[in-house]
């Protein structure tokens, strides 16, 4: 647990430190470029979906420009804000050269201010068609390079590998996000998400990549499991994870079901409340404008 000394009667986070108000972020009085981050872990299932479509409305609700790319053939963030991504173009189009202009692509969502560029399971074949082609990795950088000026901030929601598409995100990204589940075993993965890190680092793709934070979802103070797993995070980690916390609800299925963020869904819920205070600890901490 991070050592630091408590005044009596101060609360304690889930991380074990003192529990924050983040300030209200200030009101942007113009907009872009835009940091980009990729919310990124190879395992599938640990909120990576629900984090960037959460974070990314909690963002919008600040009056914060934001864009989200649905980088998993499955769709699941298109799906979780209510946009269709079938006989439409989306960043599959985009990969392949068949469009050009990535404003042809983006789709606004309920919210105003979060716009998406969609995907569907056509981007499965994705990593075969680009295998081969000059600057393979590259290929995302150059498309959020054409609408980077119009957002603050641009959410990439990757596939849970850590392949081609995965490397394409990381090239592209200011920054990574890892969403994290509280359950054993959920930090094995870590270690090989950070080597790819390095390696992009080092093969010059992005030398400046950035680990943001990590950010616990699923979290259950009820739970042994869930207390132990932070508090290894946080001895392994220390303050690269986040102090805003996730945690478990069924909140969560039931807003991607109606296919609105849970700040849409059930504004005064806490999990919307968490999103909101994820959104202004990653403005503090200066990873978003
Ligand atoms: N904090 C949470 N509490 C309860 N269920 C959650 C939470 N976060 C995500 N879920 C649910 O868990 C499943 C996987 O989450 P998802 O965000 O799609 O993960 P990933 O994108 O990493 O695969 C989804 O059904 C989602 O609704
Ligand atoms: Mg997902």
């Amino acid at each position: 647990m991070a050592t630091s000394t408590f005044r009596r009667g101060e609360k304690i986070g889930p991380t074990g430190r003192p529990a924050r108000a983040f300030p209200e972020p200030p009101t942007l009085t113009q907009h872009g470029p835009a940091r980009i981050i990729a919310m990124s872990n190879q395992k599938g299932g640990v909120g990576k979906t629900t984090t960037t479509i959460n974070l990314a409305a909690a963002l919008a609700e600040y009056g914060r420009k934001v864009l989200v790319i649905d980088f998993d053939p499955q769709g699941a963030l298109s799906t979780g804000l209510g946009v269709s991504a079938h006989d439409c173009p989306t960043i599959y189009s985009l990969l392949i050269g068949k469009v050009k202009d990535p404003y042809e692509t983006i789709k606004h969502t309920e919210v105003p201010g979060l716009d998406i560029i969609p995907a569907n399971i056509d981007l499965s074949a994705a990593e075969v068609n680009l295998v081969n082609e000059v600057g393979r990795e590259q290929f995302l950088a150059g498309i959020l390079r054409k609408v980077s000026d119009h957002y603050d901030v641009i959410l990439i929601d990757c596939q849970p590998s850590l392949g081609l598409l995965a490397v394409n995100a990381l090239t592209a990204a200011h920054g990574v996000l890892i969403p994290l589940e509280c359950e054993y075993f959920a930090m094995r993965g870590i270690a090989l998400l950070l080597d790819i890190m390095e390696r992009v680092r080092d093969r010059g793709l992005n030398p400046s990549l950035k680990l943001d934070g990590i950010v616990a979802t699923m979290y259950d103070s009820r739970l042994l499991h869930s207390r132990e797993v932070m508090e290894e995070l946080v001895n392994n980690f220390g303050d690269t994870v986040l102090e805003s916390v996730i945690t478990r609800t069924v909140k969560f299925p039931d807003a991607s079901i109606a296919g609105q963020p849970i700040t849409v869904f059930a504004p005064e819920h806490a999990a919307a409340e968490a999103h909101r205070q994820l959104a202004r600890e990653l403005i503090f901490r200066g990873a978003i404008a």
